[in-house]
């Protein structure tokens, strides 16, 4: 099947989006990423014909199944977690025909030696000429046993010499500190070629996230304004109500800093900060990410102390619900010293952005769910109006709302009609919902049909999530000999601890009401 879809950047010119026949191959296929996220984006992009003929997926996992019994977990998945749920029967059914489950021992040589002979046959029964991708949905733990184990097995094929092409997909965290990511890279590296790696950080397969570079690199207006002579501040805000849910023994692994600014975080400040690109391809993206991620300011030692604060929650109501606080969750310690919020203040040095500070924020259990970048500009030079009313001189903000109610809105301020020069705040404001009438689709669909089609463009390269925990890893260490004192913090339910308030209110300024 032959997709077409426009280019963002180049206005009426469209890029042909063609995948080709192949078998994903799912490492750890009974887990929770595959029955939420993979398999209902893979039954979405079916529905939408965006599936090459001859596609199929390969379950590869410890329990003991066989094909029938996979493809009914798999349909129960779908139907639950699809945005076409419930499933249609004729979709469903040309669609199962292509799934396939293989018992499997992650370490043992045998199961990849009959691994591959299973693919060889689907090869010929499919179509799918020796393409593959093999997706790494399982502890982090196992990640260099399995890629090594698909090279042992000759699993891992070049295009070059006359076969298919084989891709790997790996999710996140990918090393949980700089010294481990680059091991890991090496280790994937050791088997696979740079440009046959993707790794996934879900908030690229955003639409929100994609159309920051469509506002800034589609649009004339915003680009000349962007930088340190005009925006006093960035705000970056990914606020959760929810816990952790039932992943305690992962998160106190973690903690807010490595799950979600050593990622999504950085990967919006990055997206928010970077030149324009030469082209949009995956090179010349990514060059310039890595770019912006090289100069932001490390902090270290007493800079740590100073510019980035945490906490951690403790009992508190959310949505008129009461909820236990976080050392109380399953799976936590009852003396846990796991941060599950996180602010900080980082500085970019270069050209366009000395002196514009950016303040990034994440939480569990706060009041609500909200993922945005503000943008607030500095404010007019002359306070023409300002003896009238001195609360109405506010800032221009310009907003990026990620989630939830997709869009973007501008704060300017207009004059109230009537006598006089009475000022107030008004929005123009731009929502995804109204203005295009098509669902948004999963962040795993866009994902999973560039790693078919062989665009890396929105997958992290190896120098550039070297350079995320170049930023995250002296701020680990500083905190390893600095427990915090006083977690509990903040009760759930609130935004966060007094320290986060304290962080950006002794530069004059404040967090955004949102
Ligand atoms: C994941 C984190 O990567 O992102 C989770 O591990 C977090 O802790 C999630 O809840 C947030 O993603 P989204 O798409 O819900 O904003």
């Amino acid at each position: 099947m032959v997709t077409t879809v426009q280019n963002p950047l180049r206005e009426g010119m469209t890029v042909q989006r063609t995948p080709e026949p192949s078998i994903m191959v799912i490492m750890g296929a009974t887990g929770d990423l595959t029955h939420r996220k993979l398999m209902p984006s893979l039954y979405n992009l079916a529905v939408e014909h965006l599936l090459p003929n001859g596609f199929s997926v390969v379950g590869f996992s410890r329990q003991d199944k066989d094909h029938e019994d996979w493809r009914s977990d798999m349909r129960q998945a779908v139907d639950k977690y699809s945005r076409y749920a419930p499933v249609q029967p004729s979709v469903w059914d040309s669609f199962a025909q292509g799934l396939f489950f293989k018992q499997a021992d992650f370490a043992d040589e045998n199961c990849y030696l009959q691994l591959k002979e299973m693919l060889d046959k689907l090869d010929k029964e499919r179509g799918t000429n020796g393409n593959r991708i093999f997706y790494l949905a399982t502890p982090p733990t196992v990640f260099p046993l399995i890629a090594e184990m698909l090279g042992k097995a000759g699993l891992v094929t070049d295009q070059a010499f006359g076969h298919g092409w084989t891709r790997l997909v790996i999710e996140k965290p990918f090393g949980r500190d700089l010294e481990s990511a680059q091991k890991l890279n090496r280790e994937l590296l050791s088997v696979f070629h740079e440009d046959q790696i993707y790794r996934i950080d879900h908030y690229l397969g955003k639409e929100t996230v994609q159309n920051i570079l469509v506002f800034r690199f589609a649009n004339g207006l915003f680009e000349p304004i962007w930088n340190r002579n005009y925006i006093d501040n960035v705000q970056i805000t990914a606020a959760e109500d929810i816990g952790i849910d039932r992943r305690g023994g992962y998160y106190e692994t973690a903690g807010a800093l490595r799950d979600m600014v050593q990622s999504h975080m950085l990967q919006l400040l990055t997206l928010t900060a970077m030149e324009a690109p030469v082209a949009l391809d995956p090179n010349a993206v990514r060059d310039e990410k890595v770019k912006a991620l090289r100069a932001v300011r490390r902090l270290r030692g007493q800079h740590v102390l100073q510019d980035v604060v945490r906490g951690q929650y403790g009992p508190g109501w959310v949505g008129g619900q009461h909820v236990e606080g976080y050392r109380a969750e399953e799976g936590v310690a009852p003396d846990s010293a796991t941060e599950t919020y996180v602010a900080l203040k980082l500085e970019i040095d270069n050209w366009r952005w000395a002196g514009t500070p950016f303040y990034l924020r994440t939480g569990k259990r706060m009041p609500k769910r909200l993922t945005e970048i503000a943008i607030t500009f500095k404010q007019a030079p002359l306070a023409l109006f300002k003896d009238l009313d001195p609360d109405s001189m506010t800032p221009n903000v310009l907003a990026m709302r990620i989630q939830p109610n997709e869009g973007i809105s501008l704060k300017i301020v207009a004059k109230v009609p009537g006598q006089g020069y009475d000022i107030q705040p008004v929005y123009m404001d731009f929502l995804y919902g109204s203005s295009f009438a098509r669902q948004v689709p999963e962040a795993y669909e866009r994902l999973l049909l560039d790693v078919m089609i062989g665009d890396s463009t929105l997958f992290t390269r190896r120098d550039e999530v070297e350079q995320a925990w170049e930023i995250v890893t002296p701020i680990l260490d500083e905190w390893s000999h600095t427990p915090a004192p006083d977690f509990p913090n903040y009760a759930a339910g609130t935004w966060g601890p007094d320290c986060g308030q304290e962080l950006i209110e002794r530069d004059g300024r404040t967090w955004r009401v949102v």
